[in-house]
């Protein structure tokens, strides 16, 4: 694992989209997984202003979300769907039939995450990965007490997931969908490079409890450790109770 510690959350950004931006000059035709939330903005700006001013390209690459909110469409502005075409999609090349994400509004959620699953199988290892950490621990919407074996699945977000991510849901009448379809454990650690990201007091618990000590089941973001090609990208908050690590 290797550990790189940043002032503020614009240099983290900046340092993670040159990773990105590494992995795509060396292969163009790189598959690339995504995470959503508050975690990326400031990375995906990055990208869309590579693009822009620096001729990153995206033409070639390949994209998979993460995860998806069962029962939200494409155009509900709380999807993750909607989240990447604002975000990321719309500002780079990256091709309509490149992007993959699980759908919300499938009739059939579990059909969904099983097409999804061959759908990864059928493209073999990501070759970037890029998480967030929630305050529980989750990667992607991996909850604790996730299987190591886990796959993409339908899951139920947990309590504290929900309230956290109340603060994107606060239309009259809007509430946070209890289900998501997620990649799974093994599609994660699967990936042959992976990036976590971790911004801000909020994250500093669940960023220690990941790893600091021995990876467990419940706390899902603890299996990284085991992965052999892992870059944790924190800021000084994040950072802020792993003691001895920082050094
Ligand atoms: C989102 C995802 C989640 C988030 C996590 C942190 O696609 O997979 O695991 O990365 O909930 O969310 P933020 O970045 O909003 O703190």
């Amino acid at each position: 694992m290797q550990m790189r510690f940043f002032d503020d959350a614009e240099s983290l950004a900046c340092a993670a989209a040159q990773i990105v931006s590494t992995v795509l000059r060396e292969n163009p035709q790189a598959k690339l997984g995504l995470p959503t939330g508050s975690t990326p903005l400031g990375l995906y700006a990055e990208l869309a202003r590579l693009h822009a001013e620096e001729n990153l390209s995206f033409a070639e690459a390949t994209a998979f979300n993460l995860d998806e909110y069962v029962g939200l469409s494409a155009t509900s502005p709380q999807s993750y769907q909607y989240f990447m075409e604002e975000n990321l999609f719309k500002h780079i090349d990256l091709p309509l039939e490149s992007r993959y994400i699980p759908s919300g509004t499938a009739e059939d959620p579990v059909a969904e995450a099983a097409r999804y699953e061959a759908l990864l199988a059928e493209h073999g290892p990501l070759d970037l990965l890029i998480l967030g950490i929630g305050t529980n621990g989750h990667i992607g919407f991996n909850e604790p007490g996730s299987s190591w074996d886990s796959i993409c699945r339908v899951v139920d977000l947990a309590e504290e997931t929900i309230s956290s991510n109340a603060r994107f849901f606060t239309g009259e009448g809007e509430a946070v969908p209890s289900k998501a379809i997620t990649m799974g454990i093994t599609n994660i650690m699967s990936a042959k490079k992976i990036i976590l990201m971790a911004m801000g007091k909020s994250k500093a618990e669940c960023i220690k409890a990941a790893l600091s000590y021995e990876p467990t089941e419940a706390i899902p973001a603890s299996v990284l450790q085991k992965h052999e090609n892992l870059v944790v990208l924190l800021d000084d908050d994040a950072a802020d109770l792993l003691g001895w690590m920082r050094f």
